[in-house]
């Protein structure tokens, strides 16, 4: 169980494995995630599940070289064993039957969206993507993101491929010329879903997004994940991890991803030969 039976560099920084989890492989469904630990001691890490085959029993993961455990998890090969993995965790994405979404996804959070979009594309929704990176070396998962997209916008912040600038600029610019949409969805960085929301706020388009706080039990009985919605507290874990986008407190839920940034820090600088520092 848990071994990688495939592994695949998408970027520099990011990978992609195929791990044998027949359980979660199972129940799984878009919007889930899993959580998972590389090495007796280690910390545990949330991950999304981006794909999932239920005859094979595998599941998919995505995963950006950010810190200490995900540069471990990244030093793992095929046939190796993720120590351990539990899931799947989190609430399903509530997806509509009909209708168009613009997904939108910026960096890794391309990984999250794609199983969203496959389902929609599946039950015959109007699928507008927008995937962006920071530049053209870091964008993942165009052609399965084409696959199950009727529109697809690539965008990168330096230019070198596609729209120049943000996911959300490319937003505003189908909303402003006059492209109709249900409802937004949008993964990725922080800043970015923020970004996202304020540009459909003012024309009230339903915006959801996938909440990414720092998780340890994934199981709603720690707090770690704590983030406040619409006034009122809910644990991304068990509640989540999507919400609506207009509802969120960003700036809270800025705060807390960011304090632990110092001990990150000093666990990365200390583990021989895990990439150093950020
Ligand atoms: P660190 O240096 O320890 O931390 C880097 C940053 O990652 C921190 O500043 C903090 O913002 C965040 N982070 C650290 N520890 C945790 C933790 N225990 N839980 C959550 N965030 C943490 N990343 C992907 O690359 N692919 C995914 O599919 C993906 N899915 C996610 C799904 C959910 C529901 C959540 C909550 C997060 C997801 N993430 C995903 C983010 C991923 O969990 C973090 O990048 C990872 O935990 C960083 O760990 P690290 O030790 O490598 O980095
Ligand atoms: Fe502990 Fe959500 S991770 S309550
Ligand atoms: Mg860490």
């Amino acid at each position: 169980m848990n071994e990688i039976l495939e592994k695949t560099v998408l970027t520099p920084v990011t990978k992609k494995i195929v791990v044998n989890a027949p359980y979660v492989a199972r129940k799984a469904q878009p919007g889930q995630f899993i959580i998972l630990r590389v090495r007796e001691n280690g910390e545990r890490i949330p991950l999304t599940i981006a794909d999932y085959d239920r005859e094979k029993g595998t599941i998919t993961l995505v995963f950006q070289e950010v810190g200490l455990t995900t540069r471990l998890l990244g030093r793992l090969e095929v046939n190796d064993s993720i120590l351990d993995l539990v899931g799947p965790l989190g609430v399903p994405a509530e997806l509509p039957e009909k209708g168009t979404v613009v997904a939108v996804g910026g960096g890794v959070g391309v990984a999250p969206i794609l199983p969203k979009c496959k389902e929609m594309h599946k039950r015959g929704v109007k699928v507008i993507s927008i995937i962006g990176a920071r530049s053209k070396d870091l964008l993942i998962l165009e052609e399965e993101m084409s696959a199950c997209s009727d529109e697809l916008h690539i965008c990168t912040d330096d230019g070198s491929r596609g729209f120049h600038g943000f996911v959300s600029d490319k937003l505003k610019e189908l909303i402003e010329n006059g492209v109709q949409m249900d409802e937004v969805i949008a993964v990725g960085p922080i800043p970015m879903m923020r970004a996202t929301c304020e540009v459909t706020r003012p024309y009230k388009i339903k915006t959801w997004v996938s909440m990414n706080p720092i998780m340890v039990d994934g199981t709603g009985m720690c707090g770690a994940c704590r983030v406040t919605v619409g006034g009122e507290t809910k644990f991304c874990c068990v509640d989540g991890p999507m919400f609506d986008g207009h509802l969120i407190d960003w700036q809270e839920a800025w705060r807390r991803v960011n304090m632990y940034r110092d001990e990150e820090k000093v666990a990365n600088e200390r583990c021989p030969n895990c990439g150093g520092v950020r």
